[in-house]
C-alpha cells in the first residue's frame, strides 16, 4: 500500500501573520488517525519560522524549489543541504512555472533532482503537458521525456526516494481540472515508464495529482488506482479546503 501524501504549494503567497494563522489551523484540524502524510511548502524566507510553528506536529516541510548546486557563486540560489539545515525534508523540483517562467530544462531539474536526494531529502519531481500539447496527442511523450532526463541522472535506487507529481499546465490555477479517468490514464503511464526501470521501483512510486484539486473533486481523484494524493495550490492557502483535501485523501471522507 502506498500511503497518500497531500502537499500544499503555497507559490507566492503567505506573510508572517498569514502563515501563523493558517499551520495553527492545520495542527489544530489535522486528525493524526488520518492515514495520510500532509506537507506544507511555504515560500524560502519562512521556511525556519514554519518548521518552529510545527514542531511536535506530523505536518511536513517542504521548499517550492532548490539549487542544483551544493554551494558557491550562485547568487539568490538554496541548495538542498540549507533546507536540510532549516527542517525542510521534501523539495518540489520541475514545478511547470519554474519550466515555462523560468526556463529550467528537463537536464536542470534532473541535477536538481541528484541534489536533493544526495542531501537526504525527497525531490516531488513534477511532469506535465501544456494544453497545446495535449491536443496534438503528444501528452505521454512529453511525460517521458521529462522522466528520461532523469532516470538518465539517477540510479534506480535514487529515483525510488522521489514522489512524482502530474501537473497538466493546462490545468494548474486554471479552475480546470482533469478528469479523474485523464489523470489516472497519465498516472498508470507514468507507472509504466518506471515500471521499465524497475517493477519493484515503480510499485512503490507515490505519484500525487496536482492542477486545481479542491475539496469537491479530491475524492474522485484520489479514488482512482495510480493516484496517490496531490500538490494543491490555491486550495492549500485555505486550512478549511486543504483539510478537506487531506481527509479525501486519507480515504476517510465517505
Ligand atoms: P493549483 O496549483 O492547485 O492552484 O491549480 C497546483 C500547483 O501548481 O501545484
Amino acid at each position: 500500500m502506498r500511503r497518500p501524501l497531500v502537499a500544499g504549494n503555497w507559490k507566492l503567497h503567505g506573510s508572517r501573520d498569514g502563515n501563523a494563522r493558517l499551520l495553527a489551523a492545520l495542527r489544530t484540524g489535522l486528525d493524526p488517525g488520518w492515514a495520510v502524510d500532509v506537507m506544507v511548502c511555504p515560500p524560502f524566507v519562512y521556511l525556519a519560522e514554519a518548521h518552529a510553528a510545527l514542531e511536535g506536529s506530523p505536518v511536513l516541510l517542504g521548499a517550492q524549489d532548490v539549487s542544483a548546486e551544493n554551494q558557491g557563486a550562485y547568487t539568490g540560489e538554496v541548495s538542498a543541504g540549507m533546507l536540510r539545515e532549516v527542517g525542510c525534508s521534501h523539495a518540489i523540483i520541475g514545478h511547470s512555472e519554474r519550466r515555462t517562467l523560468y526556463g529550467e530544462s528537463d537536464e536542470l531539474v534532473a541535477r536538481k533532482f541528484k541534489a536533493v536526494v544526495a542531501a537526504g531529502l525527497v525531490p516531488v519531481l513534477c511532469v506535465g503537458e501544456t494544453l497545446q500539447e495535449r491536443e496534438a496527442g503528444t501528452t505521454h511523450a512529453v511525460v517521458q521525456r521529462q522522466l528520461d532526463a532523469v532516470f538518465a541522472a539517477v540510479s534506480i535506487e535514487e529515483f525510488a526516494r522521489g514522489v512524482v507529481a502530474y501537473e497538466p499546465v493546462w490545468a494548474i490555477g486554471t479552475g480546470r481540472t482533469a478528469s479523474p479517468e485523464q489523470a489516472q490514464d497519465v498516472h498508470a503511464f507514468i507507472r509504466h515508464a518506471a515500471s521499465m526501470r524497475s517493477a519493484r521501483m515503480a510499485g512503490g512510486l507515490r505519484i500525487l495529482y496536482g492542477g486545481s484539486v479542491k475539496g469537491t473533486n479530491a475524492q474522485a481523484l484520489f479514488g482512482m488506482p495510480d493516484i496517490d494524493g496531490g500538490l494543491i495550490g490555491g486550495a492549500s492557502l485555505e486550512a478549511g479546503d486543504f483539510l478537506t483535501i487531506c481527509n479525501a485523501a486519507a480515504g476517510t471522507v465517505t
